[in-house]
């Protein structure tokens, strides 16, 4: 009789405690996770969040420093039923460096004010949600934000000119939403790193900036919104720039007094009031791979030489007067 109570005591130690005291997920970031399953209400995803089980090694969708055993990753992708707001208590997660929250499309709300704490964050993807409210102006805190991703959403208001200040951002995903004013002007100065800025499909009005002359974007996309004027700012002989998408917008300067660099790959000017015609100095562009300049007001010959002849028609239709190869000749 005894020694089957001693069993029992000793198999409830070695089932309930051991793996308790054995245990490396830190128990104040365990309780905020928990918090936040209940905020999602449970969702079936997060079904591996028990509390018989060590968020460092038995738990999907987080990640822990492997020295500190600190909570340093949460990523939940891809849901169809986790419903919520995010929840404050992501603010108490104090070694996050990576939050992602994407494709949940009944995630909800704003952009929770406490991930301000996070001082850790390198990359924050909250992209592909039905989150809304302003882009917040305290993201601009984030010093160490090397990515930051909030694009498919239903965010509205302006873009904060604060944004230029994070020094080591590599990319900037503001893509998608429905984003008014104008594009801050500060973007043509980032106090570090020039980030790829993605800001197509929203309906930013006025002009580029004039301070975009002095930057060299790797990629910038800016189509789909109502911008007007000059883009001439956005290309120049000495830049690296590969990637230019301004399409379908209000733009209106003359192309032919436009200097494009040889490292473009790709430019796309399709649907705006664009006049002039094509400069002979895109012959020299031989890693062009797209150019398309369809829908334009541009008039003259295209020129003859590099890439300009191996691209579609469609890359030059619907223009004022443009002829030549591949369109039809000139008369
Ligand atoms: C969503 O919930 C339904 C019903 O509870 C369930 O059958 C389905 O597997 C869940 N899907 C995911 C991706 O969790
Ligand atoms: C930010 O990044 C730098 C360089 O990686 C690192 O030294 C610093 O500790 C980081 N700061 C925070 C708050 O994580
Ligand atoms: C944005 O809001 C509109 C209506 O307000 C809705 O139809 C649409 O699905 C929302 N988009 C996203 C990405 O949540
Ligand atoms: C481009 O670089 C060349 C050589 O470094 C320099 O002479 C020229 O002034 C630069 N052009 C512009 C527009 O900055
Ligand atoms: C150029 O843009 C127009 C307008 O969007 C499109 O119809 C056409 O297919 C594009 N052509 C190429 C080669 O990208």
């Amino acid at each position: 009789m005894m020694d089957l109570r001693l069993f029992s005591l000793t198999l409830l130690f070695s089932t309930i405690l051991t793996p308790a005291l054995s245990e490396l997920c830190n128990p104040k970031d365990k309780k905020v996770l928990f918090e936040i399953k209940t905020a999602f209400h449970n969702p079936y995803i997060l079904s591996s969040w028990k509390s018989n089980a060590d968020c460092c090694t038995d738990w999907y969708n987080v990640e822990c420093d492997p020295t500190t055993h600190r909570i340093n990753s949460l990523t939940i992708f891809t849901d169809t039923n986790l419903t919520g707001q995010i929840p404050a208590q992501v603010g108490d997660l104090p070694y996050l460096e990576t939050l992602e929250l994407r494709k949940l499309p009944h995630l909800t709300g704003p952009i929770q004010p406490s991930i301000a704490k996070l001082q850790h964050l390198k990359m924050l993807r909250l992209s592909w949600n039905g989150l809304s409210g302003s882009v917040p102006d305290f993201l601009s805190q984030l010093k160490n934000l090397t990515f930051l991703e909030l694009n498919f959403n239903n965010f509205t208001g302006s873009i904060p000119s604060s944004l230029s200040q994070l020094p080591n951002l590599g990319a900037l995903h503001l893509d998608r939403n429905q984003l008014t004013g104008q594009i801050p002007s500060s973007f043509g100065k980032f106090v570090g790193t020039v980030p790829d800025l993605f800001l197509s499909h929203n309906q930013l009005t006025g002009k580029i900036p004039t301070s975009f002359a002095n930057m060299n974007f790797d990629q910038i996309d800016l189509s789909r919104n109502k911008l007007e004027g000059d883009a001439s700012v956005i290309f120049g002989l000495n830049k690296t720039t590969q990637i230019v998408d301004l399409s379908r917008n209000m733009l209106e300067f003359d192309l032919s007094k436009v200097v494009f660099s040889t490292s473009l790959r790709a430019v796309d000017l399709n649907h705006n009031k664009i006049t002039g015609s094509i400069p002979a100095q895109l012959t020299k562009l031989n890693d062009l791979v797209l150019f398309n300049v369809s829908y334009n007001m541009l008039c003259g010959q295209i020129p003859v030489g590099g890439k300009l002849q191996s691209l579609d028609t469609t890359s030059y239709f619907h223009n004022r007067c443009l002829c030549g190869a591949p369109l039809p000749r000139c008369k």
